[in-house]
């Protein structure tokens, strides 16, 4: 069966400091939501994507997207990044016996291979995600003063997409809503249920354009100036 790809692009931008929301800026011509809604619309273990953006971008998201075949639907999302999840999570049918995907429409160079990588992972055992080994001594702080230093090589970045079996996501979303919990990706959420999550490879392409900076890297990198 099939995946069900969620992207949320639902988030102000508020680093960004730009006038739109950060999914509908243009990089290179191409708002990043589209670049990244093309990536799972080329990736063959996807079957229909589902678009969460803020409830006044929902006709532009439509227009945006409206030449690929796999759109589903364009929903409004919600105030923490985990309402949006929901929010998508809703447009998937109950009793959906496959994979979802959710993925941060901030990466917009998500490439195919990924995406295939992490669907196949969560097909065959419930839940992936890909994992970027940390370049940095990563030290704990408090107060300005380091308290400890931290084996680097137990240490990731979290990327997207994150898959999961539909009835496991669903789960847990619920029980950390439940819990009245804040979590900052969808695996925590698993992984509070105890569910193993397994970690693939991340890739330095696939990085979350959080600042202006981040834009120009990755402007830079579609230019062909910067190879990652
Ligand atoms: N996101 C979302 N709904 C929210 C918050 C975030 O769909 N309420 C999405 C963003 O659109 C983004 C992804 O989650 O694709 C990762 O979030 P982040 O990089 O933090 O984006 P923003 O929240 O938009 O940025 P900022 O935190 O700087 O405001
Ligand atoms: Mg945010």
């Amino acid at each position: 069966m099939q995946a069900v790809a969620i992207l949320v692009a639902a988030g102000r931008g508020e680093r960004m400091g730009a006038e739109r929301p950060k999914a509908f800026l243009a990089l290179r011509g191409q708002a990043l939501l589209l670049r990244a809604a093309l990536a799972f619309e080329a990736a063959p273990s996807v079957g229909r994507i589902v678009a969460v953006v803020p409830e006044p971008e929902i006709v532009a998201g439509r227009e945006l997207l409206s030449s690929l075949r796999k759109l589903s639907a364009v929903v409004a999302g919600g105030e923490r990044r985990q309402d949006s999840v929901l929010a998508g999570l809703a447009q998937v049918p109950d009793g959906f016996d496959g994979v979802v995907l959710v993925h941060d429409a901030a990466r917009p160079l998500v490439d195919v291979e990924l995406i295939e990588a992490v669907a196949q992972q969560a097909a065959a055992t419930g839940a992936a995600l890909p994992v970027l080994p940390l370049v940095d001594t990563v030290k704990r702080v408090r107060g300005g003063r380091v308290v400890e230093t931290l084996d680097r090589a137990e240490l990731g970045g979290a990327q997207t997409p994150q898959g999961f079996r539909f009835a496991l996501l669903h789960e847990a979303c619920a029980a950390a809503r439940r819990a009245g919990l804040t979590v900052t990706d969808e695996a925590m959420a698993v992984e509070r249920l105890g569910h193993v999550v397994h970690a693939i490879p991340g890739s330095m392409r696939n990085r979350k354009l959080t600042t202006p900076d981040d834009l120009a890297w990755a402007e830079a990198v579609v230019a062909g100036i910067l190879r990652a």
